[in-house]
């Protein structure tokens, strides 16, 4: 039977978020699976369901395979493993553009499926009305402005924002919109360092950088591109704090060399005298 979700009331509130600005840096995180985040939840304040689950964790070549139903399920792995960090999850493409209504309807699900504490939407000036709407309903939202991941085969690839004035002006628009729209933060990512850090002293919710600044009011990275599991390009912005591949790769070559030679299973992993109490049969472990 599948464990109850927990309560939003121990958590840190969407409120205590935005009350960080300009204050200690926040730490935020995507999380999509029950065991990482029950991991991250004690360091971090915010763990992000990214529709980056698709790419990381499904294989898909961009965020565009992610669907609702896959959002919601591991929104609501992610809810069952951590008790305080506030908990976001990405609203996937073709779920909110249409309308605000639309974006309204989304929202509603995931929020009630998942009972995460806000939903995280991609877009700035076109997309202030689904913002507006879905925080008049009373679902708390974090923007996405700079590199979109949703929109880059229109934009024809992964491009940095703000290299130009033109640019550098939208960016802000955008950021102005979201804030005025009533978002309680908002993700800046692959935009220049600069700009980052104007937009940040432009506006009154935190920004949360990837790729952005160091002055932003908080930092996220892709969890599996941060341990060192990512095994395809990894992004320059990306720090990788572990080496989970080399870890993964030789904890296989140590099982596959001694299924071979039969040195695994050992005397300690068979059951063999019936009477010990430390025998059981399931994955207990403590
Ligand atoms: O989907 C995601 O992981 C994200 C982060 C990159 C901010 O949107």
């Amino acid at each position: 039977m599948a464990k109850a979700l927990p309560t939003t009331d121990t958590r840190t509130s969407v409120e205590l978020i935005r009350r960080r600005k300009g204050n200690i840096p926040l730490v935020c995180l995507t999380a999509y699976t029950y065991p990482v985040a029950r991991l991250l939840d004690p360091h971090v304040d915010l763990l992000l369901v990214g529709d980056s689950v698709a790419m990381v964790l499904h294989g898909h070549e961009a965020t565009l395979g992610a669907s609702i139903e896959m959002m919601i399920a591991h929104g609501q792995a992610v809810m069952r493993g951590s008790a305080r960090a506030c908990v976001v999850v990405d609203m996937p493409a073709g779920t909110y553009e249409e309308s605000p209504a639309q974006a309204v309807r989304s929202a509603q699900r995931i929020v009630a499926e998942t009972g995460c504490q806000a939903v995280k939407l991609e877009g700035g000036i076109d997309m202030a009305g689904q913002i507006a709407a879905i925080v008049a309903a009373g679902i708390p939202v974090m923007g996405h402005i700079g590199l979109l991941p949703q929109s880059v085969e229109k934009d024809g690839g992964y491009r940095i924002k703000g290299r130009t004035d033109e640019n550098v002006a939208a960016l802000i628009a955008d950021a102005l919109a979201v804030e005025e729209a009533g978002a309680f933060s908002v993700v800046i990512e692959g935009t220049m360092e600069a700009v980052a850090a104007d937009i940040t002293r432009r506006i009154a919710i935190p920004t949360i950088g990837i790729g952005a600044s160091r002055d932003c009011d908080g930092q996220i990275l892709v969890i599996d591109d941060m341990v060192g599991l990512t095994v395809d390009r990894v992004p320059k912005f990306v720090k990788e704090y572990a080496d989970l591949r080399g870890v993964i790769a030789e904890a296989a070559q140590r099982y596959a060399s001694e299924v071979r030679n039969r040195t695994f299973p050992g005397p300690a992993n068979v059951f063999s005298a019936p009477k010990d109490p430390s025998d059981t049969n399931g994955g207990d472990k403590s």
